[in-house]
């Protein structure tokens, strides 16, 4: 049988990098995918070409940031699919940019990179609570390298912190109450997606996306950066019985990164 066979799965920021790679691996090892990301025509992409492989996927259009938005993504994935049993809070920003002084960056900035990396892992986690509570489940959510040492910028760090420790709340929570929910972080190190090779625009020290994967390649002892797929392996091991013991976790998939 296949690792995630008869499980339904909602991946959110499913539409690039990422979420994109983790959609494709989970459909592959069986499972029904509902491919959700704020940029809608993203989301079909990535269910076509599931689709067009043989396996389960479902685009919808969904900002995390909303609440009623979560109400009807869970909704439609249990009308389409029956009960979801995992969660993948991936989408997220970086918050490049100005945004990287803590002397500079101002509230509004950092209110908006919170709601969407921290907020709506939360609302995530609510809803899935709600949902898994009875039949079980697995929310894997997707923190950072950023979320156990400092060097991004003060709000994307901090955010990134906030779900390493809301994940492990999450986790302890469900085991107090007998619910049978397991919730884990991933910490990537740089994976090389679109949000990286945009942060090329906020460095002055480096001048194409060359150079910075070269600067970025230098900090990972195992020799390369990521790919989406590693992340994406990572993932579908939470989400099945494999990890059945493995609850309230980081998964440090970094290539080194933090062992230095
Ligand atoms: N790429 C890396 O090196 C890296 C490292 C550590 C952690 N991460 C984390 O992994 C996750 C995915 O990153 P990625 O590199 O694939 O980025 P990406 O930019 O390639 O993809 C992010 C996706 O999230 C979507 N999104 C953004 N705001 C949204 C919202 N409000 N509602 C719904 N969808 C929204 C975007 O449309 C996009 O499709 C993020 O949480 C990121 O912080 C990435």
């Amino acid at each position: 049988m296949a690792r995630l066979e008869k499980r339904v799965a909602i991946v959110t920021g499913a539409g690039s990098g990422i979420g994109e790679a983790t959609a494709e691996v989970l459909a592959r090892a069986g499972a029904s995918v509902v491919v959700t990301d704020i940029n809608v025509s993203a989301a079909e992409q990535t269910a076509n070409v599931i689709q067009q492989r043989g396996q389960q996927a479902l685009a919808l259009e969904q900002d995390v940031t909303s609440q009623t938005q979560w109400d009807s993504v869970f909704a439609a994935a249990r009308d389409h699919f029956g009960p979801v049993s995992g969660l993948v809070n991936n989408a997220g920003v970086s918050g490049a940019g100005k945004d990287r002084l803590e002397e500079d960056v101002g509230l509004d900035a950092w209110r908006s990179i919170m709601s969407i990396n921290l907020d709506a892992v939360h609302l995530g986690c609510r809803k899935a609570i709600q949902e898994m509570k009875v039949n079980g489940g697995s929310i894997v959510n997707i923190s950072s390298i950023m979320g156990l040492v400092g060097g991004a910028g003060p709000a994307y760090n901090a955010s990134k912190g906030g779900v390493r420790l809301l994940s492990k709340s999450v986790a302890v929570h469900c085991g107090k109450m007998g619910y049978p929910i397991r919730c884990n972080s991933i910490h990537p190190g740089y994976i090389w997606t679109p949000m990286v090779r945009n942060i090329v625009e906020s460095l002055e020290d480096v001048s194409n996306e060359e150079e910075l994967h070269e600067m970025l390649l230098a900090l990972h002892p195992v020799g390369r950066l990521g790919q989406p797929s590693d992340i994406a392996n990572g993932v579908s091991f939470l989400l099945s019985d494999e990890s059945s013991f493995v609850t309230g976790s980081e998964l440090v998939i970094d290539g080194g990164y933090t062992s230095v």
